[in-house]
């Protein structure tokens, strides 16, 4: 495991338990190629893979035919413009040659070319100078990334320079010893005296022969996130992205390049994620050749990034996964990483408190009286804290005022914040609030004061939606701001829980003190960052769960300030089978914000049973959404026992193995997922019957993930099975008659 330098061959050999990843000096002038991603290979003598004449002796510049060896070769990190015409990981313009301090490239010749002549371009070729191999993962500065100790991963740094331009690039590659999983960024640094600007800065890139791939992808929109759809990769480009300074509800920046027909268990899948929240390129080209290209990074819309001399600039991170084993292997290689090596804090591996939140039930209309009937009634019930949530500050009596003005509204609460919390807390219930501090409503006291902190073209009349307005969080002041809010509410009251949200996409991005337009996007998502750090450093206990109109930043770089995310706002259990299928596809179920809402749902309108609906809710955070005073006795008794079975299941879900046994976007009829104890001494199905068959015939499911050669006995009966044969011969699943009826089959090793 981890990285290994064979100096004969200038080959990197980078091993995960079950992947291999192999990098190539080539040519005399240094070039970092692409050699090899995919199963473990135990030996190196791999450069036969690139093809063609490379090798390390052979000048490039002298092949007649330079244009074409650059635009066939397998690159680590793809430069444009000098004959490579594939998708580029980077594009940087010079508006000056170096002239003073430069070298050539050694390429030009007699230099009969003035070099001063080279001003305005966009030619980049950097060659191998040195590397260093270490252990451990350093951070990425003010960026999320994943973490990991000395004993967990090996890092490899790739230094290159471009002697023409005098900057530096380095690539950086973590190797996860446990999991088979590496983790890229790039560094770039100008060491000339002029600035450069960056037009393009991938993360990762990767030239892989094509395996008849398909691309996976997950896309939707407001209330349907995260939907698996599978395209084949045809020549040309296939990809995903977003240009919406978010992750966002229809895009998502996560890829998987899958060979065709591979199932959760059989095919080879490489998956790309990005730990990024705001705008991005997830691309796979297929070449004339028969190789596809995927680059991962910040979306180049509108990136222009002023690299001043001594200058760097720092990549999000990309995690790459490799299964030869399908799908399933790789959700669960992710959500391995993610519970251990992204997500940090008190709760990383804490049970979290069952939460009824207030919206469902009472949207902007309450009050304290109201606020504490239901707390009331929730504490007799079992429920741990109570979360009030949009409409609690300044006069935002609906959702066209007051965002920014985060003192409380004393219409709705005359004896404020610490009033209402220390009464809940005599309930023995703990108390959350939400905001959405990265917003402003143009009717507010800070718009008023500050209307040049938003969002906004001098001229043009701005883009609202939900009547809002996005602060501008490039410029320190209006983060110092917004701190300041956010810490003033939490330190006002015993609050021990924050839902931060956020209601609308980026546009009129124009920020009014800066010069450079073409850093805003990213400097937003760094100051969403550095406020998001600060918060959790000065609030440690606090739990923090994101939020944007349901899932639309649903992403790594915010759950590694948050440990659970709100999924989605559509709480309908059907619906959510779909939707909590695609999110814990590289999601742990520990992230997945889960409630149990009132009928007919809000969103759709339909009609489900209680009891479903918190068996569905119960693969994530869990949690209720609905005013509690208003259920009918009925419903109301399922609750105490929805939160036992909570209680009882939370540690295998959290922690387990997840195996996605049937699909109901899929099958149309019927879901089922399990959850298997690290161990396999237990496991939890959870099966969900969408659609009753006429003639009533049984489901029969085929169990995953158990060992083969132990006894099973299910905890509700006496019946006893063998691992083998609930694997092959399968269980006969039972939810008795009726449409959108649930299931829970619990089985423990005997
Ligand atoms: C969108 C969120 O997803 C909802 O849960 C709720 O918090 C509303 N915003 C409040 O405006």
């Amino acid at each position: 495991m981890g990285v290994k330098f064979f100096e004969d061959e200038k080959l990197f050999k980078l091993d995960t338990p079950l992947s291999t990843y192999a990098i190539s000096i080539v040519y005399e002038e240094k070039l970092i190629a692409h050699t090899y991603y995919g199963k473990r290979i135990g030996w190196s003598g791999l450069n036969y893979l690139l093809g063609g004449d490379n090798n390390q002796t052979m000048k490039l510049a002298s092949f007649r035919e330079k244009g074409s060896v650059l635009d066939r070769l397998p690159m680590e990190y793809p430069t444009s413009g000098l004959g490579d015409f594939r998708e580029s990981g980077v594009e940087i313009y010079a508006p000056y040659a170096d002239t003073e301090n430069s070298a050539t490239d050694g390429n030009s010749g007699n230099r009969s070319v003035n070099p001063s002549a080279n001003s305005g371009n966009y030619g980049f070729m950097p060659s191998y100078i040195s590397h260093k191999i270490y252990r451990g993962k350093p951070k990425l500065l003010g960026l999320p990334a994943t973490f990991a100790g000395e004993g967990d991963c090996e890092t490899l740094e790739i230094e290159c320079e471009d002697t023409l331009l005098n900057i530096n690039l380095t690539l950086v590659y973590n190797v996860f010893n446990n999991l088979d999983v590496i983790t890229r960024h790039v560094k770039i640094k100008n060491n000339s005296q002029k600035s450069v600007y960056l037009k393009k800065v991938m993360s990762a890139c990767a030239d892989l022969p094509n395996n008849n791939f398909e691309m996976l992808r997950l896309s939707g929109s407001w209330a349907r996130e995260r939907s698996i759809s599978r395209v084949p990769i045809g020549c040309g480009h296939t990809g995903a992205s977003s240009l919406r300074g978010e992750s966002s509800h229809q895009s998502h920046p996560f890829f998987a390049l899958v060979s065709r027909g591979a199932s959760q268990d059989t095919g080879e899948v490489y998956g790309f994620h990005l730990v990024y929240s705001g705008n991005f390129s997830a691309m796979a080209e297929l070449t004339q050749f028969d190789r596809v290209r995927a680059v991962i990074g910040i979306n180049p819309y509108n990136f222009s990034w002023e690299l001043a001399p001594s200058g760097e600039f720092t990549s999000p991170e990309a995690v790459l996964t490799y299964s030869s084993e399908g799908l399933g292997k790789m959700t669960r290689t992710l959500h391995d990483l993610y519970r251990n090596h992204l997500v940090r804090g008190k709760y990383k591996n804490a049970k979290r408190p069952v939460l009824i939140n207030n919206w469902e039930g009472t949207y902007f209309n309450f009050n304290t009286e109201k606020l504490l009937d239901i707390a009331r009634e929730s504490a007799k019930l079992g429920i741990e804290m109570l979360v009030l949530d949009d409409g609690w500050f300044g006069k935002r009596g609906d959702d066209n005022s007051s965002l920014g003005d985060w003192f409380v509204n004393t219409e709705k609460l005359p004896q404020g914040l610490n009033y209402l919390v220390s009464e809940i807390n005599k309930l023995g219930m703990k108390f959350g609030i939400w905001m959405e501090p990265e917003m402003v409503s143009p009717n507010s006291d800070l718009y008023r004061a500050h209307p040049d902190w938003a969002f906004q073209i001098p001229g043009r009349a701005p883009t609202l939606s939900r009547n809002q307005m996005v602060l501008d969080l490039s410029r320190r002041d209006v983060i110092e701001y917004v701190y300041g809010c956010i810490s003033s509410v939490l330190k006002s009251a015993n609050i021990e829980y924050l839902k931060w949200d956020m209601n609308r996409p980026l546009t009129d991005v124009f920020s009014g003190i800066t010069k450079n337009q073409g850093e805003i996007y990213h400097r937003y998502m760094l100051g969403v960052y550095e406020l998001q750090e600060r918060l959790i450093t000065d609030f440690p206990n606090l739990l923090l769960e994101n939020c944007s109109g349901g899932g639309g930043r649903f992403d790594p770089g915010m759950l590694h300030y948050g440990p659970q995310f709100w999924c989605s706002d559509d709480t309908d259990a059907i619906e959510r089978l779909k939707i909590q299928e695609g999110t814990a596809l590289i999601y742990p179920l520990s992230t997945i914000g889960a409630h149990v809402s009132d009928c007919p749902n809000h969103i759709v309108g339909r009609v489900t049973p209680f009891e479903t609906r918190g068996i569905v809710a119960l693969a994530g955070t869990f949690g209720y959404e609905l005013d509690v005073t208003k259920l009918s006795e009925s419903d109301k008794a399922e609750i105490p026992k929805q939160i036992e079975a909570y209680h009882k299941y939370n540690e295998l879900v959290r922690g387990g193995d997840y195996y996605r046994v049937a699909s109901y976007s899929e099958n149309k009829m019927y879901d089922c997922y399990m959850c298997v104890a690290k161990d396999k001494s237990e496991a939890l199905v959870t099966f969900v019957n969408v659609l009753a068959r006429p003639g009533g015939g049984k489901v029969r499911i085929k169990l995953k993930g158990l060992d083969e050669n132990s006894m099973y006995q299910d905890v509700n009966s006496t019946q006893a099975y063998s691992g083998a044969a609930l694997m092959y011969g399968g269980l006969d699943a039972d939810c008795g008659w009726g449409d959108f009826k649930a299931q829970l089959i619990h089985i423990k090793a005997v």
